[in-house]
């Protein structure tokens, strides 16, 4: 018999199936709940809720396990590309070589953006952050590129428009706001040879591309391509669960992103680590974040699912120190960021709050020294997670089970009452 839970409620016993996932997670479906005994789950942050089942990512919190598609991200990361990841991701396999090759093209066909966009960049304030204007964009792209349709031949295009073309428009926002010639993308390079070119070639100083800096930048994209139902995943599959077109739904996934708590942190991260450098308050900064009276959070530390180490995190951190040795760089937050590090691991606060250094804690520091100016952190790992969302949103849309996303709520505000009109009030 399978597997259930028999709930006693009013005198009455129900029967909850379990559903075990393939690495042996368990899992109460409550999805009948509610009919059959008129009670809701409650549930802030949906910690203990799953919104769905999904075959894109594993992550175990607890070991500190990462995969995706069942491979492990530290082979990914040793062994392949950020274009061949996003193709795991999104169709499932690896590519065979003919099949990668074919993806090389489509991307470079559909890397180009419409002149028209570089109007709306050049009318953006000068002070506008690069999530609000990339967010934007990728909305506006609905209106420039016609609509996806069910035809897979449209999806496999409007998927891979949007990988290629996000990779531009990020360079061009940067060189725009710097009041600089947008670099056009070029067909002989590869997918971040081609994103480090259009961000920093100049018609005085031509860009040198290091096989070391693109090494370090696939690495980042790949530590950043899915991490199963985080916020900005979970934006992603609410708002396509209206079935918007694809756009509006990443727009919406970058939004999400840009907040500090979540992708916002790696730029977080580096404005603290020089805070610190400057300042040298590393220790009032660690009890400003053990005081309970103070909103203040160390940022890079702590995860909503790792309680023991991230992974990326320890990739992140090895790869740091590898860039820097590799391009001759000292960089004093990187001391800082060491020190800060092994000060927290031995704090009594932060080991009974599980909180260890997360993904962004080492990556601004990989970032500053590929030479990504601090604005654009952010926008770094919206690309990087771009594949990631992609086939979150086309496993939520092919999902047989698939249902237009609308939790419910406990109701705490007034019982009912008259209006009143405003010379009574
Ligand atoms: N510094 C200080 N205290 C922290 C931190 C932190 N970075 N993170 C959590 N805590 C404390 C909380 O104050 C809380 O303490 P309490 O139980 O004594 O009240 C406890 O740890 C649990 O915190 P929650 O917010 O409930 O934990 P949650 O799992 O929801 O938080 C989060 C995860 C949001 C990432 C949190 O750790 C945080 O704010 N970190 C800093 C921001 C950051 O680095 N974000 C990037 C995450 S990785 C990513 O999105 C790619």
């Amino acid at each position: 018999m399978a597997e259930h839970i028999t709930l006693i409620y009013a005198g009455k016993e129900f029967r909850l199936p379990l559903v075990t996932g393939s690495e042996g997670e368990k899992a109460i479906d409550i999805s009948l709940l509610r009919r059959d005994t008129g009670l809701i789950t409650l549930d802030p942050g949906y910690a203990n809720t799953g919104s769905c089942k999904s075959a894109i990512t594993f992550v175990d919190g607890e070991k500190g396990i990462l995969r995706y598609r069942g491979i492990p991200v530290e082979q990914l990361a040793e062994r392949s590309t950020f274009k061949e990841t996003a193709y795991l991701l999104i169709n499932g396999e690896l590519p065979p070589q003919k099949e990668l090759t074919r993806f090389s093209v489509l991307l470079n066909d559909h890397s180009l953006v419409h002149e028209d966009m570089k109007t709306f960049y050049q009318n953006f304030p000068r002070s506008s952050h690069p999530m609000g204007i990339l967010s934007a964009m990728v909305n506006a792209l609905r209106s420039f590129y016609p609509e996806l349709q069910d035809l897979d031949e449209e999806t496999t295009i409007t998927v891979t428009r949007l990988l290629s073309k996000v990779r531009t428009m990020a360079a061009m926002s940067h060189k725009i706001s710097r009041g600089h010639t947008v670099v056009y993308p070029r067909s002989d390079l590869t997918y971040c040879a081609n994103f480090l070119n259009m961000m920093f070639d100049s018609p005085v100083k031509p860009y040198e591309i290091d096989p070391d800096v693109v090494k370090a930048l696939n690495v980042f994209l790949i530590l950043h391509a899915d991490h199963e139902q985080n916020c900005s995943t979970a934006a992603v599959r609410v708002v396509g669960s209206a079935r918007v077109n694809l756009y509006a739904a990443i727009s919406a996934g970058i939004a999400a992103l840009w907040g500090p708590l979540h992708g916002g942190a790696n730029q977080a991260v580096i404005e603290t680590l020089g805070e610190i450098a400057r300042s040298g308050n590393l220790h009032q900064m660690i009890a400003r974040a053990k005081d309970r009276r103070n909103p203040y959070r160390l940022m890079g530390f702590g995860h909503r699912v790792y309680k023991t180490f991230d992974p990326r995190a320890r990739i992140m951190k090895r790869m740091a120190h590898v860039l820097l040795d590799k391009l001759n760089l000292s960089d004093p937050l990187l001391d800082v960021a060491r020190e800060l590090e092994e000060i927290a691991l031995k704090d009594d606060f932060f080991i009974e709050h599980h909180l260890y250094p997360n993904v962004d804690f080492y990556s601004g520091i990989v970032l500053k020294a590929i030479g990504i100016p601090i604005n654009m952190f952010t926008v770094l790992f919206a690309i990087g997670r771009l594949p990631g969302w992609i086939a979150q949103w086309k496993e939520s849309m092919d999902d047989p089970e698939w249902k237009l996303c609308r939790p419910r709520q406990v109701y705490s505000g007034p019982h009912e009452r008259p209006y009143v009109p405003i010379e009574e009030r």
